[in-house]
């Protein structure tokens, strides 16, 4: 579990918004996080502590006198436990607290007296978002380190339309798991091209493979929480975006090829998970064929695709490549040989047609030095392991590296 020996303080302020912090809450708790939850009394004018009890499991707070605490300091005591605060939705007015250092509830007593990061995420009329004051406000709390998640542009419970929306709830959980990564890949472009292409035939039918792009969309997802900046070119899979990652969609191998013959040059790490078509027919029928009745069958010539992973290694001045290959037999002498063919430092090995469209895979790192096995492991927690190796060999570039 992503989340598992994580202690968050989750506090809410007034807004519409608080109906999505139950399913927050839910999906904190579902990820092995433990949540307190911490109230205003604007809060629980939209939804009730008892509901935010029920769904932590934990006695909620609000009043800043209130003597459950045995020392009646819950303001320190709770932010001592805290690794992280996250307020969801946070209010106009309570970021214009924040900003100011003012501590007049609990939930602002408690951010003034924290020793730990702050996220806020954002939830307001677009007025309110657009008002001078409130931008003087977010500008003033990135200056103090608090990171702002969001918001989002769109129609607002009020009939307006605009910025000042809260992020989903699956994007405020994807921000608080990529907070706890480590910023390995931090000022890193990554490009990453994921999912199986598809060769048409002819305007109904064609040629593609069972890759279902997990790996890749996996890879993505956690070279993101390393604080990499990632463009995934997708072949046609039906995947949800990582949080914070480019994507651009293709079809065939030819169209991932261009994008990622454009993408290159501004590009210091380029992970080719593809399963990408080797052939394509040499004339796609610009009408469906059609069945002869006579038995006679169609027949194709075929034509090689590009090498996408080979053509970008042999360029004068690559990125750091690392190719993928699923074998169906002998991954250890066809994984080797295809790492030095398309001359990349790192190949990920794995037994390929066992492992497509399953939620775990195991895999061998073939590089100059030898062989080494990664033990298996659920995609995402595999991908993070493969993008803490892939950091250790990269070149660094860009900005200053986190540990
Ligand atoms: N690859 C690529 N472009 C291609 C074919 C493959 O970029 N036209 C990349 C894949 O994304 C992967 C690596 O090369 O990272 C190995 O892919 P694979 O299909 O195993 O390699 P092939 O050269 O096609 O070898 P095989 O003969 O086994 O199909």
């Amino acid at each position: 579990m992503e989340l598992a020996g994580k202690h968050l303080v989750l506090g809410l302020t007034g807004g519409i918004a608080c109906y999505k912090i139950a399913e927050l809450t839910r999906r904190l708790i579902k990820g092995g996080a433990t949540v307190q939850i911490m109230m205003t009394e604007a809060a629980t004018q939209f939804i009730t502590p008892v509901t935010m009890q029920a769904l932590s499991g934990r006695p909620v707070y609000v009043s800043q006198w209130d003597s459950r605490m045995p020392n009646n300091m819950p303001h320190i005591d709770l932010s001592r436990e805290a690794d992280v605060i996250v307020i969801a939705p946070a209010s106009t007015d309570f970021m214009a607290k924040l900003a100011h250092g003012m501590c007049d509830n609990l939930l602002s007593t408690l951010c003034i007296a924290r020793d730990c990061p702050l996220l806020v995420v954002p939830a307001m009329n677009r007025q309110m978002w657009q008002n001078p004051a409130t931008q003087r406000n977010v500008t003033q709390l990135r200056a103090d380190g608090v990171e702002v998640l969001g918001p989002d542009s769109g129609s607002q419970a009020c009939g307006e339309v605009g910025d000042g929306r809260m992020i989903e709830t699956a994007a405020a959980f994807e921000a608080i798991c990529a907070f706890f990564q480590p910023k390995i890949l931090r000022g890193q472009r990554v490009l990453i091209t994921a999912g199986p292409t598809f060769e048409p035939l002819d305007p109904v039918r064609g040629i593609t493979n069972r890759s279902s792009g997990k790996m890749g969309f996996a890879l993505a997802r956690a070279a993101a929480q390393a604080g990499a900046d990632v463009h995934l070119v997708a072949g046609p899979v039906a995947l949800k975006t990582p949080w914070g990652v480019y994507r651009e969609d293709v079809q065939t191998a030819q169209q991932m090829h261009d994008v990622v013959m454009q993408v290159t040059p501004d590009t210091d790490i380029f992970i080719a998970v593809a399963a990408v078509a080797d052939w394509r027919v040499d004339h796609v029928s610009e009408h469906k064929i059609k069945k002869t009745g006579d038995g006679s069958l169609p027949t194709f010539s075929f034509i090689e695709n590009p090498d996408i992973l080979a053509t970008v290694a042999k360029l004068a001045n690559p990125p750091y490549c690392v190719g993928f290959a699923a074998e169906s037999w002998d991954l250890d002498v066809h994984g080797e040989e295809k790492r030095k063919r398309k001359n990349v430092p790192l190949l990920i090995g794995n037994l390929g047609p066992l492992t497509f469209g399953h939620d775990d895979n195991e895999v061998v790192l073939f590089e100059a030095s030898g062989v080494t096995p990664v033990p298996r492991a659920d995609k995402r927690d595999l991908a993070r392991t493969l993008i803490a190796e892939i950091a250790k060999r990269a070149p660094k570039t860009g900005g200053p590296l986190l540990s």
